[in-house]
């Protein structure tokens, strides 16, 4: 029966314990789940999407992102979060973010 616990005291005899840590925590890091994103979103993106700071569109705003979203199209939208706007840091203060990312946070951003 595979267990981390066993792994863990597998690596330490082998002596490559940290590899087998920084791995494990690598693997863990992975794959975006919809508690990610809200984690993301709630880092990176909230502090002026949550309440329209610097007239960015708000959180939930269905309407107004759909239109965006219809208007622009979502890859010219990923550009501009990864290129910045007038009043958006390049990135939206989201250094690790994937285009992927962007757009899952896009979506969340328009429920
Ligand atoms: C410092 C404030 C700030 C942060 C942080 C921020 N934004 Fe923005 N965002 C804005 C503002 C303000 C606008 C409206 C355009 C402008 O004036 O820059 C905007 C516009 C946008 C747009 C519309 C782009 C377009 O082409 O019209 C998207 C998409 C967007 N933000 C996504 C994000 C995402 C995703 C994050 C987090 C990773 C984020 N923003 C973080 C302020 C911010």
């Amino acid at each position: 029966m595979f267990s981390i616990t066993t792994l863990f005291s597998q690596t330490y005899r082998t002596g490559i314990a940290t590899s087998a840590a920084v791995l494990l925590s690598g693997i863990m890091m992975t794959g975006a789940n919809a508690a990610d994103i809200a984690t993301t979103y709630n880092n990176s993106c909230a502090a002026c999407h949550d309440s329209g700071a610097l007239n960015a569109i708000k959180k939930g705003d269905s309407a107004k992102w759909q239109q965006l979203i219809k208007q622009k199209s979502m890859p010219t939208l990923i550009k501009s979060v990864k290129n910045g706007m007038t009043q958006m840091p390049a990135g939206g203060l989201c250094s690790g973010c994937s285009d992927a990312d962007y757009r899952e946070l896009i979506e969340y951003m328009s429920k």
